[in-house]
This record gives C-alpha cells, structure tokens and sequence, in this order.
C-alpha cells in the first residue's frame, strides 16, 4: 500500500518512522519531507499549503492513506478536499480543524458543555477589550483568535503589558487578521501536560501522557518555540486524572463536535493545565505535537498503519492500542538564533554515530539535503529521542545521541525532564 505523509518537521520524520515498522510494509512518500525522511520515503516537492497541488499528486498516484502532520493544511480544508475524492484521511476536517484554528470556536465548546477550562470573553473592538482587561486586572491571558504560529498567547503579569498585547494584536496587527478578535482569559495556576488521543468521530483511545518544554532556555526562561524538548509519561498525570481527562474533557468535547455535525478523525490534541481543582483545558490542537509526537510514537507497540487506517474508517473501537512501559525523553537541536532569524546550509555531522547508539532515534526537524550532506534548513534543527527504564535513563540516552552531533552555532537544552526527574 501507499501512503502519503504531508509535511516536513521532526514530527513527520517520527510518523514516517511510525508507519515505516509496519508489518504492511508500506511505500512511503512525503510532501514535502526532509534529509531524514527521505531515508525512509520518498520526498515529494509540494508545499503543505499547495491544496490542489496535494490533491492532484494524490489522484494521480492514488494512495491508499493520506496522513496530515500539520495544523495549516488541515485548516485549509485538505482533509475535505481529500474526501470529496474518496481518499481515507487521518486528520480533521476544516470544521474540526478549527478546534485549533479558532480559539473562539474552541471556549465556546469548552464553555457551553461545562468542559473544565478558564473563564473567558472574547472581543473584537478595542475598547471592550481594554475595559474588560482593566476591570479583572492582572495576572491574565491575552490569546489572538486564529494561527499565529504558536506566538499568538501572551501571558500577562501586568495591565500594562495586558494593554500592550491588545494594541499589538488589535491595532498594530502582529498577527494580522488571525488577531482582530481576541480570547482574554483567566490565569490558571498549575503543570502543564499534553494528552493526545486518537479520535475516529465516536471512539476515543487517549495516548500516554506527555510534557514539552515551550521556553528556549534552561528553567524554563526566555522566548516561546515550536518545543525544546519533551518526555513521556508526564508524571504529573497519575491514573486517575488520566480517567478523568478522559471522562471530563475528550468525551463531552468529542461528543460536542459530534452534535455540531463535525465528525472528527485524526489526533485531538489537548493541552492542559492541572490545577488544584483538577485539569483545565489551555488549548486544544487538531494534530500530533511536535515534539510531543517524537516521544509518544516511540513508546507505540501497535501497528501505526493500522490504527490510521482504522482512524480514516471509523473502526478506531475494534482496535487495543499497546504502549511500551519504558519512558521516552527527546532534546531538541536548535539553529544559533533560535526562535529569532538564524542561519541555514550548516553542515551536520555525526548523525550516523548518533543513530547507531542502541535506545536512540535522531528524527530530523529542519534539515536538508545539499551536495550530498546533510544541513540544516529550519530553526529546529534536529529530535534526539532516548528511550530508558526510566525518564532518567531515557535523558542519558537523549543527551548521548546529542553528543555525536555537531553544527556550527547548534543549541540545545540541558535541563529537558527536569521536574520528571
Ligand atoms: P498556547 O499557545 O495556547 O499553547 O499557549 C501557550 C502557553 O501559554 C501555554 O503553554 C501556557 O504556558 C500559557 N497559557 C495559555 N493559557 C493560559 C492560561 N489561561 N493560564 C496560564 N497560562 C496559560
Ligand atoms: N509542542 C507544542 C505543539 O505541538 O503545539
């Protein structure tokens, strides 16, 4: 069978990775793919937002399986655009896609359906924004409705800086129109934690647990990223919250997606905060994370073809998902500059003594392919992923994989699973 991965980041790599151990043996391709992905598929020159350039690769080549990585092209309707061909897809429509898409759409389930999450208001004039702003005061979350590249939050310790983030994102449109309308929330309090299920329209399977770190510095200090790095199973989500998520949060949202006529296939991806009177949904995102997804797959012990196919068909509930009880760690490789502009066409070296550590998988996150050696091309550069008895153990073999590899102005963390530890 053939199958079409769309996408070209650490988390693709991972998917590919994923569904190249399948007992179906499946020819892949990727669109557009990078250095490491074209070890196992074959890279297919289309961007991720060329639609109607993905559909046409897809009626010609026919695949059996279309597998979307990121939020853009789900928002864009490729899923639809897909189905109305009469391919299986995992990933959502647009309408479920704008669980990621709109922040708005997204408080709106969560509140209607008494989904635990903060409290909100949504604004798209200035002045209403402001007066609600001044009148709960500080600390308080500023969120731009629509994609902004994962920049589009501010969390605010001050009015002031409350204030600020409105006029930037109201008036001086930052993040043009994906923030002329703004989410202003309550502060939660607590540990973030990421659970992402697989959702097939009705059934649920969540995934084991896992917790990135967003902040590009150690201690969790300076700017937001795409994620510096994350490990699974995120402790601070025990048995029991693992239920509750379950029953609380995924159900009813699902079952409110499904009321809404929205049937939702591919990966929900809730990120929560767990706070003293229990979990609350921060956000929700229509895809895998990245690097989340880098360190969940990983632990994955059923077939990843199967359980997309039964995804795309609606046959998620015939299916027992099995996990490896073993602990996975991942660190991400940065470009010198990171997340501001940096440099590309940095050679990489080692990545083959890297990969040949036993416990470690190198999945490329910006790379490419010049001359025949491999560089980097993008901000995050590359995902060691450790494997381990413990998240200890799975750390040493991240950060031993890390050491082989080698690029001009490389960055990384040295203190990813700290409180995991
Ligand atoms: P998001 O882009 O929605 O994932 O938000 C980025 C980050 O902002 C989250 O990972 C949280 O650390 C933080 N954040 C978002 N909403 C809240 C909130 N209501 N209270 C506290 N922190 C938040
Ligand atoms: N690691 C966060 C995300 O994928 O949105």
């Amino acid at each position: 069978m053939d199958i079409l991965v769309v996408g070209s980041g650490g988390r693709e790599h991972a998917m590919c990775w994923a569904l190249s151990k399948s007992k179906r043996q499946p020819k892949l391709f990727c669109a557009p793919g990078n250095a490491g992905i074209a070890e196992l598929a074959e890279c297919v020159d289309i961007k991720v937002v060329d639609i109607s350039g993905l559909v046409n690769w897809c009626k010609e080549h026919k695949p059996t399986l279309i597998v979307i990585g990121p939020e853009i092209p789900l928002c864009l309707g490729l899923a639809d655009e897909l189905i109305k061909e009469g391919f299986q897809v995992f990933g959502p429509t647009k309408d479920g896609a704008q669980m990621e898409g709109s922040k708005d759409f997204t408080k709106k389930i969560l509140l209607d359906n008494h989904i635990p999450t903060a409290k909100a208001a949504t604004f798209t004039d200035y002045e209403g924004a402001l007066s609600y702003v001044r009148s709960q005061g500080a600390p308080i979350v500023i969120k731009a409705d629509g994609l902004a590249a994962g920049k589009g939050v501010t969390v605010c310790e001050t009015v002031a800086q409350a204030e600020a983030a409105l006029e930037e994102s109201m008036n001086k449109k930052v993040f043009g129109a994906a923030g002329n309308k703004v989410v202003i929330e309550e502060f939660l309090e607590g540990e973030e934690a990421s659970i992402l299920a697989f959702v097939d329209g009705e059934s649920i399977i969540p995934m084991v647990s896992a917790q990135d770190h967003k902040r590009v510095f150690d201690g969790d200090t300076g700017p937001n990223t795409g994620g510096m790095g994350a490990y699974s199973p995120a402790p601070v989500i025990t048995e029991k919250l693992n239920a509750e998520i379950l029953e609380k949060i995924l159900k009813p949202t699902v079952a409110a997606l499904k009321k809404m006529g929205i049937t939702y296939k591919g990966v929900l991806y809730a990120g929560l905060m767990i706070t003293k009177e229990g979990p609350k949904v921060i956000e929700y995102n229509c895809r895998f994370g990245d690097p989340e997804t880098q360190v969940v797959l990983p632990r994955l012990k059923t077939d990843f073809v199967n359980i997309c196919m039964a995804v795309a068909q609606g046959k998620l509930s015939h299916l027992k998902i099995e996990w490896d009880e073993r602990p996975a760690a991942c660190v991400v490789m940065a470009s010198e500059g990171y997340p501001g502009n940096y440099p590309k066409g940095k050679v990489i070296t080692g990545l083959a003594e890297a990969k040949k550590k036993s416990n470690v998988s190198v999945f490329h996150a910006g790379t490419a392919l010049k001359d025949g050696k491999v560089v980097t091309s993008g901000g995050r550069v590359l995902c060691v992923t450790g494997v381990g008895k413990n998240i200890k153990e799975a750390l040493e073999n991240a950060y031993s994989g890390v050491k082989e590899i080698r690029f001009d102005g490389a960055h990384y963390r040295k203190d990813i699973g700290w409180r995991a530890r």
